[in-house]
């Protein structure tokens, strides 16, 4: 089965919300830290994505999509809205993908995509955060970002316990 991966447009969005939701959803019920905690339900998964429309709509978030037979099974986010003194800086955010699809190499893809992505917007300098020695920061690594520190008990894992965070950055071109 062929994975498409491309940029949504605001519309696609909005309709993938239920789709979007449930891979968050899945994503924080698998144990994961990306921002939610293990009582998160669907409906707090819809609501975070509908509180992104305004600046998806405003084009200061851009939403990517990874789909297998025309359904949404993974996602990551392009944050281009960086104080005025940044604007060849974006945040990479939310890179996630269903437990139903994983391993198939479609993170590595939706990550060499956000690059693309983020050139296309003048965007060279890459950041990002993870859980040091998860699985997402050896994809990061393998890809050729730099991890330049660990802050300790940065935010709260899904069962509530304080867990470590760890900053990547990565230069797409030199400024
Ligand atoms: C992290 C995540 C996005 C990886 O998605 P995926 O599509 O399964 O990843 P890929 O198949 O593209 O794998 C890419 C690389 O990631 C690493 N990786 C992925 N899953 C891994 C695992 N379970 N254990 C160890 N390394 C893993 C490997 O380096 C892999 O490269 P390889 O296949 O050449 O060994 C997915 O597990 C996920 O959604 N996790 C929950 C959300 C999350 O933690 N997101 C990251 C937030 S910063």
């Amino acid at each position: 089965m062929a994975t498409e991966v491309r940029l949504l447009t605001p519309n696609e969005v909005e309709a993938g919300i239920t789709s979007l939701a449930a891979i968050l959803l899945d994503a924080v019920t698998s144990g994961a830290s990306v921002s939610f905690l293990e009582n998160f339900t669907l409906e707090m998964a819809k609501n975070f994505w509908i509180g992104l429309l305004p600046a998806v709509n405003q084009g200061q978030i851009l939403i990517l999509g990874a789909l297998r037979d025309g359904q949404l099974v993974g996602t990551v986010q392009l944050h281009i809205n960086t104080p005025p003194n940044q604007p060849h800086r974006a945040d990479v955010a939310k890179l996630l993908v269903h437990r139903s699809a994983r391993r198939l190499g479609i993170a590595r893809k939706l990550m060499q995509y956000v690059e693309e992505v983020a050139l296309d917007s003048n965007r060279w300098l890459l950041t990002l955060d993870t859980v040091p020695n998860s699985p997402a920061e050896q994809l990061y690594l393998s890809l050729g970002y730099v991890g330049i520190g660990i802050i300790p008990g940065y935010a709260l894992l899904t069962d509530g316990r304080l867990g470590d965070t760890k900053i990547f950055y990565k230069q797409l071109a030199s400024g």
